[in-house]
């Protein structure tokens, strides 16, 4: 962390922690742990919506705050009733870093508890790593507090899992291509092409339609199960269960443009898994062999089956 006090612009400050961050390893790296009080200004994962989905720590936080930055519509103003009733809340939304960062910096330098909170976890699309390197650069330390990203909150809805046995092996989180990302970086029909993965669309609502129309001219099955879930966790939340072939439509007859997540995969349904190696015999086999050990002796031993196996 930079200890002037001077007001850079923020993409000279973004380069210049940039600078640091390849240079030498943050301490705070192996003195803190997720979830730990620290010192500076928190970046908060909402959730995705339901003010219960928002972690303790997180709660703790925004019951203590002052000024409590918020990510606008896309965090339920439940969370803002809830939580912040006290503290002086502001939308960043159409606000510029220029903007942003001396309104957090100069309230945290005045002794104020300070919150940035960000829709579900920031780590995903959040972009909050500039805001929070600007910060770093006026002398403002900051840290994440994780939370509930909205596509684990749309499994929840769907009652499914991302990951699924002989189903699913992987889960991927993208975006479509658009104003950000170029086709040649919209890698969603390479995901549906190893067929093994989850595919968990953000930033996609808008884009439905044209996203399987991709998929179809790509040669993939039109039957492959798509589920787009608006507002996962809200009162108004909206499930569509179709497929490549068919979801286009229902999302348009629904009339959702923004704010939900979309998952293509076979996952969606959550049938035609095998039980897993887990429950299948394994853990017992391992309680008097030495198969609990912390080795990686089989590829078919998943880490969380070795942990497991000790509780
Ligand atoms: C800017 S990204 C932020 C994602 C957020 N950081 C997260 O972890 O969920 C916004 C996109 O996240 C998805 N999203 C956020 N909250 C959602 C919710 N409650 N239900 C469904 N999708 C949501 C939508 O795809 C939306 O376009």
């Amino acid at each position: 962390m930079s200890d002037t006090s001077t007001e850079t612009d923020p993409q000279s400050a973004i380069d210049a922690q940039g600078e640091i961050r390849r240079a030498e390893l943050d301490d705070r790296i192996f003195e803190h742990s997720a979830g730990d009080q620290q010192e500076g200004i928190p970046f908060v994962g909402a959730g995705p919506g339901n003010p219960r989905l928002l972690t303790v720590a997180g709660r703790e936080l925004l019951e203590t705050a002052d000024l409590v930055v918020h990510a606008g519509s896309l965090v339920n103003s439940e969370v803002l009733d809830a939580y912040c009733d006290h503290a002086e809340t502001v939308n960043s939304i159409g606000k510029d870093l220029e903007e942003l960062i001396p309104l957090m910096r100069d309230a945290y330098k005045e002794g104020r508890n300070v919150v940035r909170l960000h829709s579900g976890d920031p780590a995903i699309y959040g972009a909050a790593i500039e805001q929070m390197d600007a910060l770093e650069h006026e002398g403002v330390p900051t840290y994440f507090v994780p939370g509930v990203t909205s596509a684990f909150a749309a499994s929840a809805t769907l009652r499914t899992q991302l990951t699924l046995n002989e189903v699913s092996n992987h889960v991927a989180f993208t975006r479509p291509q658009g104003k950000t990302l170029t086709p040649e970086e919209d890698h969603i029909s390479d995901f549906v092409e190893m067929g093994d993965v989850t595919t968990c669309i953000y930033l996609g609502t808008h884009a439905v339609a044209d996203t399987m129309n991709r998929l179809i001219e790509d040669g993939h099955d039109e039957d492959i199960p798509v589920a787009v879930v608006y507002h996962a966790s809200w009162p108004d939340e909206d499930v569509m269960i179709g497929t490549v072939g068919t979801i286009g439509e229902i999302l348009e007859e629904a009339g959702h443009r923004a704010s939900a997540m979309v998952i293509i995969g076979d996952a969606v349904t959550g049938a035609g898994y095998e039980r897993s190696f887990l429950y299948d015999g394994w853990a017992n086999r391992g309680s008097d062999s030495g198969a609990h050990a912390d080795t990686d002796e089989t590829d078919e031993q998943p880490e969380t089956d070795q942990e497991t196996t000790t509780q």
